[in-house]
């Protein structure tokens, strides 16, 4: 079973609400928000009033990937919000274990990043305390960004440790992610799909580019 998520930074931002529940209704499994401090990524983007704004107005996932420098000191107003996953990057977090700990202390879902330039081996770790791994498939950042093929051999790589260890975690890709791409990371095990650009934008409605990126996966 793939799921597919869209990224509302893609979306038009004067109405995120409707974009939200226009992805909902054309049948996406979770809406992920960006959030971007300017540091950890040079873009700045949403704090947690969006996810609380966003809350009431959907009910499938709320994915907050924290594109942040010290996540740690964030992780409650976002749980507060109304988020189901936190999901923090590799690269942001000095001691990982514990930040992950705390996230699920909140009752959410942890979800563990980690970007193009980062091993596999940074987070081998941390594999037995995660609800959720994400593979960086560009540099985070900005939305619209070509997809990175670097990154298909880490995600099969994961896939066979997490299977290894018989650890059922959902491999989620993020960034650039397409008709073309998305058929490549479904076939090296990865179950979650994040888009932005190729569900929000003006070639097609959100129906219809979900739709063709479902299909791109189902006719695997
Ligand atoms: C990039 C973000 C992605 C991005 C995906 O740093 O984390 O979620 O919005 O957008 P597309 O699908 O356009 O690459």
């Amino acid at each position: 079973m793939v799921l597919i998520e869209a990224s509302i930074l893609a979306a038009d931002f004067a109405r995120l609400g409707d974009q939200a529940q226009e992805a909902e209704a054309a049948g996406v499994d979770g809406i992920q928000i960006d959030v971007m401090d300017g540091r950890f990524v040079p873009n700045i983007t949403f704090g947690p009033g969006i996810v609380r704004a966003l809350r009431p107005l959907v009910s499938v996932t709320l994915d907050v990937d924290l594109m942040i420098v010290e996540p740690e000191r964030h992780l409650a107003p976002f749980a507060d919000a109304g988020a189901d996953r936190l999901t923090v990057h590799r690269e942001a977090l000095t001691h990982p274990h514990r930040v992950l700990q705390s996230i699920r202390e909140l009752g959410v879902q942890a979800g563990i990043a980690l970007g193009p330039g980062t091993s596999l081996s940074a987070v081998e770790e941390l594999l037995s305390i995660v609800d959720l791994v994400q593979v960086m498939t560009v540099d985070p950042g900005w939305g619209g960004q070509a997809f990175l093929h670097s990154q298909l051999d880490k995600i099969r790589r994961l896939r066979k440790l997490l299977d290894e260890r018989g650890l059922g975690i959902p491999i989620a890709v993020d960034g650039g992610i397409n008709l073309t791409t998305a058929p490549l990371v479904v076939s090296g095990g990865a179950t979650v799909l994040v888009s932005g650009s190729s569900i929000y934008n003006d070639t097609a409605p959100v129906t219809r580019n979900l739709a063709a990126l479902r299909g791109s996966v189902n006719r695997q």
